[in-house]
């Protein structure tokens, strides 16, 4: 009976171990792909959708575009940046960057010598133009009978008024504000105030706990932190105050006081009588709002000021503040959305994303303000009151783009097809997918029966740090193939690369990367640009490593893979399996855990742990119980893994380090698939793990 001592809890995390070394990269699952890439030939031709006029009419206009776009950058981006309010013109040659470790510190610049401002941008410039009567958010609660209108007028007001109060509160240009919100207009509307005043705003997805809401307080010293009573999900009630309270006593006690803390009244999730208060500290904010003038000065900032935060999980280690800064970010943020989507201005736009998550940020509050879009902002979950919620939806508002994750769009397709059919759908003529790979048989369903097969899909494939979307199609200018997110968008040049960083030319697979600069480029890890060099340009020296793999057919097309690195993709969340493995060791009975993904039918992946319990612990459902609750209390309730697999060891090679390759064989079911266990310290552990699987 090997079982590890107490001494040796949990997975250290050594610092050489971010820059992960090569041999801890999955291999990529060629197999599968080969068989994903058999199976779906290219699929529909680009004049089977009449419904719109594109903005990239064919390939060989993309060609063009393309080609301009990574061999005159400062060209391409520049024209397009015209389009915007500039407080001072950017120069000629405005981009530089280095992706070469080896030539000098990794920077990346855009729109060198410009001042501008984003929230103008997205909001004043619209009304100035005489847009001010359009319809900005529509707004559509977690019930049936609540929602709610904002024009672009009257957000620019409200945004001002929170501007107004938050310098009254000494933030100033640089400092950072946490936003620990629900999703209701006053979430984006918090993001844009920030924005406005040169303020950086980190916004920590509702779903996370007090413990990660207090670590990404402290590591960005917040200045304020602006919250809710709390918010209804369904039938659950969310008392996003109670936690945003722990939260800030825990970042309090290691050093970090956040003074002031803006607390939105929601009423149908108790509202203030059921809310605690604190004097002195606590405002509300409408009342913080009420004497703020409704107008506000904007802060003018450099191209390349941070416009926020945005934790994120890795290999190793605590979530990373990915940076991304104003010109750049606001430029791409802009031509992404206005292209995949083929987005008008006064479009109706639906994004199911929170603007806790990537998608949040640039394709809700971000992109399609800077469009000009009129967007749903729906604060509740896709099967509530039932799984036909997101299409009474469209048709309430007459969505015409739509953009959802695949793990949603799995769940509505197990509903069943009545749900969907009962609705028109017919104002629909984009279908987006995000955040993980969609397999072709939910692609299918997402076309034939949501789309009713008129709605070209955009695969989107792209991450927190790369600002915006990446690889994917351009609706209607080429064949599409299920599950392919087909071509580089203007500007992105993807490699794949093998094990020693050489390029794969032509049909092939490997670890997928970057090879020069984009606008959105994320510019740093917040306040440890070592991390940051190590973490994406270490790996395969000369190009920005995206963690994931991918292949190539013979018509060009990528297709993703998923990550191989020790990061898994739940529902579309991001999580590290270290950080779940931190959180398990936590508990007194667990001595080690390990962690691994596995392919779960909704999910994408689920959380499928390991643990090795204390000397003498019997495991029960009560410590399979406690366990869970542990990780639920330190990262949130989506981290929570979906198996415990009690393991009286854990398969470790003679210098100690875990096979994580044979675990997730093992969650997988594949142990006739192990490969080479030869350099086990213990071979035997294999075949315990194997026997105590208990599903
Ligand atoms: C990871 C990034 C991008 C915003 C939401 C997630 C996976 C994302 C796709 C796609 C295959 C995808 C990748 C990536 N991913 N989109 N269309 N096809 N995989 O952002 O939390 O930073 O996660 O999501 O593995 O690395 P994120």
């Amino acid at each position: 009976h090997t079982t590890t001592s107490a001494v040796n809890k949990g997975r250290p995390v050594v610092p050489t171990q971010e820059g992960r070394s090569l041999d801890a990269l999955h291999s990529i699952p060629v197999h599968k792909l080969r068989a994903q890439a058999a199976a779906t030939e290219a699929l529909t031709v680009p004049e089977s959708y009449p419904h719109f006029t594109p903005f990239v009419e064919n390939k060989k206009q993309y060609d063009e575009m393309y080609k301009r776009s990574i061999e005159d950058p400062n060209g391409f981006w520049g024209d397009i940046a015209k389009e915007f309010h500039w407080e001072k013109q950017w120069d000629e040659e405005h981009i530089s960057y280095n992706f070469d470790v080896r030539k000098g510190p990794i920077h990346v610049e855009y729109f060198k010598g410009g001042l501008t401002n984003i929230c103008y941008n997205a909001l004043d410039r619209h009304v100035a133009a005489g847009h001010g009567d359009r319809v900005c958010f529509l707004w559509e609660g977690n019930d049936l009978d609540q929602d709610r209108k904002m024009t672009y007028g009257e957000v620019l007001e409200e945004v001002c008024q929170l501007a107004n109060y938050l310098r009254s509160q000494g933030v100033q240009k640089g400092d950072a504000v946490s936003i620990y919100m629900p999703m209701v207009c006053e979430l984006p509307i918090a993001m844009l105030a920030c924005a406005r005043i040169g303020a950086v705003h980190s916004v920590v997805f509702g779903g996370f706990s007090a413990e990660a809401l207090a670590g990404r307080m402290e590591d960005c010293k917040a200045k304020v932190l602006i919250t809710a009573s709390g918010v209804m999900r369904g039938n659950k009630k969310i008392d996003l105050k109670a936690i945003a309270d722990s939260a800030h006593t825990m970042a309090a006690k290691s050093g970090h006081t956040v003074p002031r803390v803006v607390v939105y009244e929601n009423e149908r999730a108790g509202g203030r009588a059921a809310c605690s208060f604190t004097e002195g500290r606590d405002v509300w904010y409408a009342e913080a709002i009420a004497e703020q003038a409704k107008t506000c000065e904007v802060e003018w900032v450099e191209a390349e000021h941070p416009l926020f935060l945005l934790y994120t999980s890795g290999s190793t280690g605590k979530p990373k503040g990915v940076v991304h800064c104003t010109g750049g970010y606001m430029v791409y943020a802009h031509t992404t959305t206005k292209y995949v989507f083929n987005m008008q201005p006064g479009d109706t736009y639906w994004c199911t994303a929170d603007c806790g998550w990537i998608t949040g940020h640039t394709y809700l509050t971000y992109g399609p303000l800077l469009v000009g879009a009129s967007q749903v902002v729906f604060e509740g979950v896709p099967t509530y009151p039932g799984p036909d919620r997101c299409w009474r939806v469209v048709d309430k508002y007459a969505v015409k783009q739509f953009y959802t994750a695949p793990t949603a769009i799995r769940s509505l397709m197990r509903a069943g097809d009545l749900y969907v059919k009962e609705h028109l759908r017919d104002s629909l003529r984009i279908l987006g997918s995000v955040g993980e790979p969609i397999n072709p048989e939910a692609w299918r369903w997402y076309h034939d029966i949501v789309g009713d097969g008129r709605c070209p899909i955009v695969d989107t494939w792209w991450q927190t740090e790369t600002g915006g979307h990446m690889i994917t199609p351009l609706p209607n200018a080429w064949a599409q193939k299920p599950g392919s997110a087909t071509y580089p968008f203007f500007g992105v040049v993807p490699v794949l690369v093998d094990e020693k960083g050489n390029e794969v030319k032509g049909e092939g697979e490997g670890y997928l990367c970057i090879k020069q600069a984009w606008p959105a480029t994320l510019r740093t890890v917040y306040g440890d640009h070592e991390r940051y060099e190590t973490n994406y340009f270490k790996p395969f020296p000369g190009y920005y490593f995206s963690g994931d793999g991918a292949r190539r057919d013979k018509d060009g097309y990528i297709w993703i893979t998923g990550r191989v690195d020790d990061v898994i993709n739940v529902s579309g969340h991001r999580i590290g399996t270290a950080e779940v493995e931190s959180a398990l060791v936590a508990h007194a009975k667990c001595a080690e855990a390990a962690v691994v993904g596995y392919e779960h039918p909704i999910k994408g992946q689920g959380i499928y742990a390991y643990v090795t319990l204390m000397e003498g612990v019997e495991p029960t459902e009560d410590i399979r119980r406690e366990l869970i609750n542990t990780v639920r209390g330190i990262i949130g309730a989506f981290a929570a893994p979906d198996v415990i697999h009690w393991a009286p060891g854990l398969p470790k090679t003679r210098s100690g380090k875990i096979m994580r390759r044979v675990l997730r064989k093992i969650a997988a079911k594949q142990e006739d698939e192990l490969g080479d266990v030869s350099t086990l310290a213990d071979p035997h552990v294999v075949e315990q793990l194997v026997a105590l699987r208990g599903h």
